[in-house]
């Protein structure tokens, strides 16, 4: 028997995470772990060695005829601190109202568990099924997938199929399902403002020289304009229009600007331009600092200049912002605007590409798409509705799984995303949790979709 909860419950124990070599046992388990469920599920599999953490790549083959789908997910996940603020410590999952709790339960764990119990329910149901599944699960989606572009390429033959199916997006509540529509790019970097060659006494050389932190604070200040809007010229040459249907879908999220604002727990929202909300996480790019460092931290004052201040920030990139493109605009805006007394050391991150999807039939201008995709969608559409209770909406997302747009610009392949994480699952957050009457109505819609494609509903 196939329990879906259990197994992830088995999975969500492994600590993988990836940005920290000191987890690099807990990425090999949950790797072993996962490869070998699929292996023990009936698929081929082949743990693919990249320069960090390996890709699993597990396969059902058939014949060459027969529709192909590619499941992605992660077994990689977010460091769990501040560990103090854990109800129940991250990597050792419990299941509480309703709900499994551990790092990793939601992002990306128990969605993948979701394709993989609805894998082994059709097949189980029809051993013939005339379909070809590839799973592929890689284990550095968490910091920025560097080896998945390279990976993808190589394969670009065996990995040639109809579409993409995963679960690594959201919905705004239980009942109300989205299927994803567009992700945002990433461009993520650093500035470092480098001034004196070494702190300073700020009562003996203060006033002589530009501090850092200054610099740094003005540099930084004055990337945003009085609208609120990324003041980087350029920066929004290539942000694409929003279609009237999108706009219509997000009419019905059902979500007032007051729940979002008192779930969030801020006085009011961050200037707008005319934008709402929803419309800002979904359309707009952003430009957001995600660090800043410099000086003295410790307790009481410290009378200094520091030599070097620095910020981490990353940008979010809607269609069609090319991130090289925004790169190398924020460069010479920096370079500019750099006073000449300090040095501006810039380095750059992640960088992935928006993605936008046009469910077929929605669009006034319709893609060129695969009959087996409009089929995906047509049947999640009404998979949903019979699960959920009421029809999923179309959405743009705000987060970034930047390989959904490597697939399509290198093997022109579209995806499927059925959003399954909930506001409440605290993402990248203390006591991330997975809704597992989420899970269980999701196995039946991803059951019904990998069904449909083979033409057996
Ligand atoms: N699953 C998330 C992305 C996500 C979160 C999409 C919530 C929609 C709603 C993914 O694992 C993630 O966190 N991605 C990173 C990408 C980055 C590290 C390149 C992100 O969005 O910050
Ligand atoms: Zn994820």
């Amino acid at each position: 028997m196939f329990d879906p909860v259990e197994k992830l419950a088995a999975f969500t124990r492994f600590p993988s995470v990836s940005a920290d070599p000191a987890f690099q046992s807990g990425m090999e388990g949950a790797r072993d772990f996962i490869a070998s469920l699929l292996a023990d599920s009936g698929f081929t599999v082949e743990v693919v060695p990249t320069p960090l953490h390996p890709i699993v790549l597990a396969k059902r083959d058939g014949d060459p005829t027969w529709p192909h789908v590619i499941i992605y997910g992660h077994y990689d996940v977010q460091p769990p601190d501040p560990l103090n603020l854990w109800q129940t410590a991250p990597f050792e999952p419990a299941v509480r109202d309703g709900r499994m709790y551990g790092r990793g339960a939601a992002d990306n764990k128990g969605p993948l568990m979701v394709h993989l119990a609805a894998a082994v329910k059709v097949l189980r149901e029809n051993p013939d099924l005339p379909l070809r599944i590839t799973f592929l699960v890689e284990g550095e989606e968490e910091i920025g997938s560097p080896s998945f572009l390279p990976f993808l390429q190589e394969r670009r033959r065996e990995l040639a199929a109809d579409f993409v199916l995963l679960s690594d997006t959201g919905s705004p509540n239980a009942e109300q399902i989205v299927i994803t529509t567009g992700l945002r790019g990433i461009v993520a970097g650093e500035i470092e403002v480098i001034g004196p060659r070494s702190d300073l006494h700020s009562g003996v050389h203060g006033g002589a020289v530009y501090n850092p932190i200054q610099a740094l604070a003005e540099l930084c200040a004055g990337l945003h304009g009085p609208d609120g809007r990324v003041n980087v010229p350029g920066f929004y040459d290539a942000v694409l229009g929003v279609e009237d249907w999108e706009r219509e879908e997000l009419s019905r999220l059902g979500v007032s600007k007051e729940t979002y604002r008192a779930f969030l727990g801020v006085n009011g929202f961050f200037k707008n331009d005319g934008y709402s909300p929803f419309e800002l996480v979904r359309f707009q790019p952003t430009l957001e600092f995600n660090g800043i460092f410099g000086g003295y931290q410790g307790e009481g004052s410290k009378t200094v200049i520091p030599s070097r201040a620095g910020a981490k920030f990353s940008c979010r990139l809607v269609p069609d912002q090319d991130p090289i493109v925004i790169v190398e605009l924020l460069e010479k805006t920096l370079r500019e605007r750099c006073p000449p007394e300090v040095e501006l050391r810039l380095r750059f991150g992640h960088r992935g590409a928006p993605y936008l999807v046009v469910p077929p039939g929605r669009s006034n201008t319709p893609a060129d798409q695969p009959p087996t995709l409009a089929r995906a969608f047509a049947t999640a559409e009404r998979a949903v509705a019979r699960q959920f209770g009421k029809p999923p909406l179309f959405l743009r997302e705000g987060g970034s799984v930047p390989i959904i747009a490597d697939f399509k610009r290198e093997l022109g392949l579209d995806s499927l995303m059925i959003g399954l994480f909930l506001p409440e699952d605290n993402l990248h957050a203390p006591n991330e949790s997975f809704h597992l009457g989420v899970m269980a109505k999701g196995i039946e819609v991803s059951a019904s979709i990998l069904r449909s494609v083979a033409g057996a509903d």
